[in-house]
């Protein structure tokens, strides 16, 4: 049997794991993300097509990538989402098929999501207060995301994992409570360092999660655990297993070391990490009729360039981008 291809990058690394930004735009306005009056997405005709898009998880998959994480922008609002989402999961070599959404339009989806091969959700929740709620996503939508969320829970996903940005005096003193949430509802919670990415990013309130993680854990008795997924996110889980909780830590404990993935923006650009500046267009390639041959060259010669690691803490400054137009 030949063995199974690989991407490996300079630093040894590994990368099985490929973010796919499906929209870069997203019916909300979280204060640390897009900027309010922000109108300058890609146009439609920027966008790849699902065809396109095919092409490139394919050949992927083809060099090792199993975990395909489907993300924006908001994803949902890419017209036929499921549709393309069947098309990703029957690709040869694809074996974890993955979404990230704010759940807004999730109670109209979440079946047909998961009919389509989508096993394992991530959803954004950074407060359980309706008008702190509609402060941070600048919306009033929480009853909302709350019904996609039972949706969700409905359609069989899971694991589901709420995403919860922590900030300094604007929703610190909600973790609690977010803990008690998350247990009744057998939800994982994640904890999110802000980083600094765009104006945006950059004046959010960062808070240093490890002083809650420790208060957390002798509160809770908790101990190391595992949890299904690829992402960058350290788990402590109770000792019954009925509760666990992750810690995503860029700032104060990054994972740099371990990164296993890459990120392919709407318009085809593939970005070799979250907070540096090296990457590839994809979409000339594909539209002056590239080769699978030339298509895999060219990707392999992209992971070549994967930066060691963030700089976030070095240079605040240095990522323009804001999260949505990389691919969250
Ligand atoms: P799992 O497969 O469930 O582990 O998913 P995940 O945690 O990788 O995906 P998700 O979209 O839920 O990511 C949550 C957040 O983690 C993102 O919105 C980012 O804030 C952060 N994150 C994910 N990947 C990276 C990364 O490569 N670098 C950094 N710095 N942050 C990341
Ligand atoms: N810092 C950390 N996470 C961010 N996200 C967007 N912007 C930032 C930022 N500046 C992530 C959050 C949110 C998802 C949509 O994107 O995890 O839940
Ligand atoms: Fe990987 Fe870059 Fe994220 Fe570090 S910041 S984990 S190198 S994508």
């Amino acid at each position: 049997m030949s063995p199974v291809p690989t991407l490996q990058d300079r630093f040894g690394r590994r990368v099985e794991y490929l973010r796919l930004s499906v929209t870069d735009r997203c019916d909300l306005r979280c204060t640390y993300c897009i900027p309010e009056g922000f109108s300058d997405f890609e146009e439609p005709a920027q966008w790849l097509s699902f065809d396109e898009i095919e092409r490139v998880v394919g050949a992927f998959a083809r060099m090792g990538v199993s975990k395909v994480r489907l993300t924006g922008g908001e994803p949902l609002l890419r017209r036929n989402l499921p549709e393309l989402a069947r098309r990703i999961n029957a690709l040869d070599g694809v074996k974890d098929l993955s979404l990230s959404t704010n759940a807004t339009q999730l109670a109209k989806q979440a079946a047909a999501l998961k009919l389509a091969g989508v096993s394992r959700l991530n959803i954004s929740l950074d407060s359980l207060q309706p008008d702190r709620f509609s402060r941070i996503v600048r919306r009033d939508c929480l009853e909302q995301v709350q019904n996609g969320l039972t949706a969700a829970k409905e359609a069989g996903f899971a694991p589901i994992k709420i995403n919860m940005v922590v900030m300094n005096g604007v929703n610190d003193d909600e973790i609690d409570d977010m803990v008690a949430f998350c247990i009744r509802h057998d939800f994982t919670l994640r904890m999110i360092e802000a980083m600094p990415m765009g104006e945006t990013g950059r004046n959010t309130q960062y808070l240093d999660l490890q002083p809650v993680k420790e208060r957390l854990q002798r509160r809770f008795g908790l101990i190391d655990g595992v949890m299904a997924g690829g992402g960058p996110a350290r788990y402590l889980q109770s000792p019954d297993g009925a509760f666990t909780v992750g810690f995503i830590t860029p700032l104060s404990q990054h994972f740099c070391d371990t990164c296993n993935r890459v990120r392919l923006s709407v318009d085809g650009t593939l970005f070799l990490c979250l907070g540096q500046d090296e990457k590839l267009e994809l979409r000339p390639l594909l539209r002056a009729g590239a080769s699978d041959e030339e298509l895999e060259q060219a990707i392999r010669g992209a992971i070549e360039l994967k930066p060691h690691r963030h700089e976030f803490n070095e240079h605040p400054g240095q990522v323009v981008r804001f999260m949505a137009l990389t691919g969250g």
